[in-house]
């Protein structure tokens, strides 16, 4: 009888707490969500990683769907993972990615096709022109062949150029030569001809490596092949946002007939043993505490720093926003970014919309009050 009593008790207690964790969390999404502020304006998108994607992550579902309407993964359609073997495909936590994108009305934007990095290690070993262009081909045919018409789009090829604009010494370019680009997209078009198709790379805002991207888009159109839009992705410091040349790129990649996104957007507050806003994932540097000021929490001064850069930003993004099509942040909330992982491990870093307990920070108030 006691026993029963407590069972009563304690279910009903379970009831109220969830009814009342619920209540709160739809209360984000019914007065104040990114993606319905946004509607009129641009996508807003968010990366997710795979326990999102199977939705094991409940916390970041509920935000997932409340505020966003675009999603990129962030590891799981690399080629490494989804192509591990030569004949061999893992299209598993794709369809699910798929899957999630239907029932929560996200577009996918799938990433990324051809990349140079987290490729698989049979490629890296690959030694001669005739076996990577093999790889090549079948990874764009059979990839993105399978997801057209059920991803929005394609980062076709990432990261292709180095900081002088110059193209960079990847295992493409040295075995396939400099229209490797141009080709991927041509056979993107042929594979995809239902998906939009993107370059996209990091600090193309920069005047030269910008110079690079252009010539790059210029000579895909030139080739008669279809380029639908351009990624610029954002990993910059919320104290040294380059407000200009994000501006003047704007205003010159869309002068190329394309829409143009802001794809990895995150604003890390912590300090950079090199000085410079890279997002190359092989640069790593050494663990110190000095290094990682803000591991019990983030300064108010800092804080809003933060705030004030979103707040430049979206400002910006507004007053283009018919040539802005989407602005995505790298992950849903502050533990998941890879800034804390990188360029020094086990960092604490702060560079979302969203804290560690899934709560809106005053940078999203402040990219909210811009509509108001
Ligand atoms: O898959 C292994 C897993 O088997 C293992 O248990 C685990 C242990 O650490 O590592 C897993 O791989 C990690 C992978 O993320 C998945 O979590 C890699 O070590 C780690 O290096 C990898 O980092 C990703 C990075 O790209 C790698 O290139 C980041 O999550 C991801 O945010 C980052 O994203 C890139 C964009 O694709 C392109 N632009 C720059 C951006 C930031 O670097």
């Amino acid at each position: 009888m006691i026993k029963n009593k407590f069972n009563r008790f304690g279910i009903i207690a379970i009831c109220l707490l969830s009814f009342g964790y619920s209540c709160a969390q739809k209360n984000i999404s019914k007065n104040i969500s990114l993606k319905e502020v946004y509607k009129k304006d641009f996508l807003i998108g968010t990366a997710l990683n795979g326990r999102q994607i199977e939705e094991k992550d409940s916390n970041a579902v509920v935000l997932i769907q409340q505020q966003f309407n675009a999603a990129t993964p962030e590891n799981i359609m690399k080629s490494e993972v989804i192509h591990p073997g030569w004949d061999t495909y893992n299209f598993d936590m794709a369809d699910k990615l798929v899957a999630l994108g239907k029932k929560y009305k996200i577009k996918i934007n799938a990433h990324a096709l051809i990349w140079h990095s987290q490729l698989p290690g049979y490629v890296r070993r690959l030694k001669d022109a005739d076996s990577v262009k093999q790889f090549f081909t079948n990874h764009i045919k059979t990839v993105a062949g399978r997801y057209d018409g059920k991803v929005f789009s394609w980062d076709v090829v990432n990261e292709a150029l180095e900081e002088d604009g110059t193209m960079r010494k990847s295992i493409f370019l040295e075995k396939l030569g400099p229209d490797f680009v141009t080709e991927a997209f041509r056979l993107a078009q042929q594979a995809a001809p239902n998906t939009e198709l993107y370059y996209n790379d990091y600090n193309i805002e920069q005047p030269k490596k910008r110079a690079g991207a252009i010539a790059l888009i210029k000579k895909i159109q030139a080739a008669g092949v279809r380029i639908d839009g351009v990624g610029i992705q954002g990993h910059w410091r919320a104290s040294n946002i380059p407000l200009k040349d994000i501006e003047q790129s704007i205003v010159e990649f869309s002068a190329l007939g394309i829409k143009v996104m802001f794809t990895e957007l995150d604003l890390g507050v912590l300090p950079n043993p090199w000085d410079g806003d890279a997002a190359d994932v092989n640069m790593k540097a050494e663990y110190s505490a000095k290094m990682n000021p803000y591991a019990n929490g983030l300064p108010d001064s800092v804080e809003a720093k933060l705030t004030k850069g979103y707040e430049d930003l979206f400002k910006l993004f507004l007053k283009y926003k018919g040539k802005v099509g989407r602005v995505t942040f790298w992950g849903v909330n502050d533990s998941q970014s890879w800034l804390n992982g990188w360029p020094i491990p086990g960092r604490t870093n702060y560079p979302l919309l969203f804290d560690r307990n899934f709560k809106p920070k005053p940078a999203f108030d402040a990219v909210i009050k811009l509509k108001k």
